[in-house]
């Protein structure tokens, strides 16, 4: 351990396994899927292989973004790496940014080259690419690192409010990035708030091509910092992350906002393949899971492939349940919504129970 940020991604990764840290509500829980009593489809014949950013995976689903930068993150990345080989799905690292200040952690996320991956998704946060002095080189570095076929710009300032070294820069953002969005292929992406519309639009309006909503309903990095105040006897901060943990647009609602303007891929609260099946059911390309492969990755491969086999066959027993034989067919099922998602999309104007 050299510096701050590699002590912080450890940290992160252990609260994470041993820690409460998901929002209170998970909000994927107030939609249903309508089913069909007799699917005219067999269960051979469902065909869940989809094109993401371009990319032909063999299950919409991708690895979210977690780790890299720590001793402990090297075998983390190996094994997702692998597993996504595995599965033909797509793969996100976590923030670059460790590596880019210290060369040598390259390696904690250069392990994912190794293997043959669909769809490879790089990462730097909102103060990195302000605070650089040359952004192409950044993005050059992000993409030769890992091979990425995109870069996802992460924004955390819920979670970068509540820590005692958080960077709260941002003002400038946008005009910074624009002369950058046609030669790298960009994702905005949350990581726990959910993306708004007006910030969907904007990233659309800039040049981005794909937003990974990051939700509330699953990881909340506030809770992630409480542990750390806690630890750090810092009582200004435990409280400010205790009030912010449920803060945030849930993943549904988020899908919502984001959807007119950019293609998705819905991560924040994803557990099984039938979170999987209402978010596609929503309208997004992918859905994104991270800390439910978290502690499977960190035990082993065979605790972290038989997860994934899982999620996709769980995944694709709803498709059978619900007679989809692609997820295309998917987005044309009936679904209704009751309580806090019900008020929360009618809040906004959405304006529905139920397709
Ligand atoms: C241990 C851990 C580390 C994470 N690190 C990053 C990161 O470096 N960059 C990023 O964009 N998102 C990061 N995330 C956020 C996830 O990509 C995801 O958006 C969020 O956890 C919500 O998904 P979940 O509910 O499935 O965990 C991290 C998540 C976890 C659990």
């Amino acid at each position: 351990m050299t510096n701050s940020t590699e002590i912080r991604k450890e940290d992160h990764i252990k609260l994470c396994i041993d820690k409460n840290v998901r929002s209170d509500k998970n909000f994927w829980d107030d939609m249903t899927l309508i089913g069909e009593n007799i699917p005219d489809v067999s269960m051979e014949d469902i065909d869940i292989s989809s094109v993401v950013a371009g990319k032909q995976l063999k299950a919409p689903l991708i690895i979210a973004a977690m780790t890299g930068g720590c001793n402990l993150a090297q075998d983390i990345n190996k094994r997702l790496a692998s597993a996504a080989q595995k599965f033909g799905i797509g793969l996100g690292v976590g923030s670059q940014r460790a590596a880019i200040e210290n060369p040598a952690l390259v390696n904690t996320y250069s392990v994912v080259k190794d293997f043959d991956i669909p769809l490879v998704i790089g990462n730097i946060g909102v103060p990195q690419v302000i605070l650089s002095p040359d952004i192409h080189k950044l993005f050059n570095d992000l993409v030769q690192m890992i091979k990425a076929d995109c870069i996802a710009i992460h924004l955390n300032f819920s979670q970068e409010i509540t820590q005692p070294e958080g960077d709260l820069i941002a003002k400038g953002f946008w005009e910074k990035i624009f002369p950058y969005s046609k030669e790298f292929f960009l994702i905005i992406k949350e990581t726990g708030s959910g993306l708004s519309k007006n910030t969907a639009k904007k990233a659309a309006d800039h040049g981005f091509r794909f937003a990974d909503i990051g939700g509330l309903s699953g990881t909340s990095f506030p809770a992630v910092e409480y542990y750390r105040a806690v630890e750090k006897n810092d009582i200004q901060k435990q409280n400010l992350a205790k009030l912010l943990w449920n803060w945030g647009i849930p993943s549904p609602v988020s899908i919502f906002e984001t959807k007119p303007y950019l293609p998705i891929i819905a991560t924040g609260g994803i557990r099984n393949g039938l979170d999987m099946a209402k978010a596609l059911a929503l309208g997004a390309d992918a859905a994104g899971i991270a800390l439910e492969l978290l502690a499977p990755a960190y035990s082993g491969m065979e605790q972290l492939e038989q997860k994934i086999e899982s999620i996709i066959q769980e995944l694709k027993s709803i498709m059978f349940l619900t007679n989809c034989k692609t997820i295309r067919d998917l987005r044309k099922r009936r679904w209704f919504t009751t309580d806090d998602l019900y008020n929360w999309l009618n809040g906004l104007n959405y304006n529905v129970r139920q397709n």
